[in-house]
């Protein structure tokens, strides 16, 4: 029974679409990438990876076979005649769109049913919740239950101060381009508009053309074991958050596999939720110029750096 149950809560499918912005890869991606190596996650993340014609290998890793499988799913949908009738069939506006099948997708609709009960006709897109008088009190409740939420209590955190953070960058964006500030308000895209500004028709259309050009491999292995097995191969790494599901001894070896597997000047990208991103070694450093470019990004949520092999 208890092997059962662990099996379905493993296979299920936790990310359905995207909670990172993958403006970030198509802005920091080197002309000079060859061979790519991206955490799959739901999948859409790899798209900007696709649309660049001079990648020869890309590598989609994943310790969850279920989400590798999704994101086969995804590149079919690669398939579509065109960009049009890709936007119908996954159809964003719509709840019942496959884009919010995952369980953190389906968490965002509960979440936005409670917060609409809590922020009552406040809770609408274009609105600065952090100057509602409910905010307060919404900051001590989810500042607490992050708290509870994140193991490593170790870095002293003024959650408070980080919520209020992240939504005044969330509002950088206006809520009609927004898609993370409508699935906060919605559980789901309320514009055509969001979507395309996350998945844009000319990303979709280069890499529908440049699909048949890139050898695609499927990694269903912890990603620090994959880049332990590579040396001088890789020319760029999309890391997504996994640093924050990373223990102490996982770093390390995060620490000695990503500088042996990238090529000279190979660069990675890393994201994190809460925790600031440090990395001690001396075969790594911050491209600062491009961690600048990142600033923007449209989640407003992640500390995101790039770095590159010294
Ligand atoms: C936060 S999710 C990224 C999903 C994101 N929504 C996206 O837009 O694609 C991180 C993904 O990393 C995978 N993952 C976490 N730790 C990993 C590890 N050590 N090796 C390989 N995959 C890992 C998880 O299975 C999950 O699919």
């Amino acid at each position: 029974m208890a092997t059962r149950l662990g099996k379905m809560k493993k296979n299920k499918l936790k990310y359905s679409f995207l909670n990172e912005d993958p403006n970030c890869e198509q802005s920091v991606l080197p002309s000079t990438a060859r061979t790519v190596v991206c955490i799959a996650g739901s999948g859409y993340r790899v798209l900007p990876m696709l649309s660049a014609n001079h990648i020869k290998t890309l590598y989609i890793v994943d310790q969850s076979q279920t989400q590798l499988d999704h994101v086969r799913s995804v590149l079919r949908l690669l398939k579509e005649p065109s960009y049009e009738s890709f936007i119908r069939t996954v159809n964003p506006t719509s709840s019942q769109s496959l884009l919010y099948k995952g369980s953190h997708e389906r968490n965002y609709k509960m979440r936005s049913r409670l917060l609409r009960l809590f922020f009552g006709s406040q809770f609408q897109g274009g609105v600065d919740l952090t100057a509602t008088k409910q905010w307060p009190l919404f900051v001590k409740i989810y500042a607490y239950l992050l708290k509870k939420s994140k193991s490593d209590h170790s870095e002293n955190v003024n959650y408070p101060d980080y919520i209020k953070m992240t939504f005044q960058r969330l509002m950088k964006t206006a809520y009609s381009k927004n898609f993370f500030w409508q699935q906060i308000i919605k559980g789901r895209a309320e514009t055509v508009e969001a979507f395309a500004a996350l998945i844009s028709e000319r990303t979709w259309t280069d890499a529908k053309a440049n699909l048949p050009n890139i050898e695609i491999r499927y990694v269903n292995e912890d990603i620090n074991e994959f880049l332990a097995s590579k040396k001088n191969e890789i020319d760029f790494i999309s890391y997504s958050n996994v640093l924050n599901y990373l223990g102490p001894v996982q770093k390390l070896a995060m620490i000695a596999s990503v500088p042996r597997a990238l090529t000279n000047q190979g660069q990675i990208l890393f994201r994190s939720y809460i925790n600031e991103i440090q990395l001690i070694t001396d075969q790594l450093k911050e491209n600062t110029e491009k961690t600048k470019l990142l600033e923007n990004e449209m989640t407003g949520s992640y500390r995101i750096k790039l770095y590159e092999k010294i």
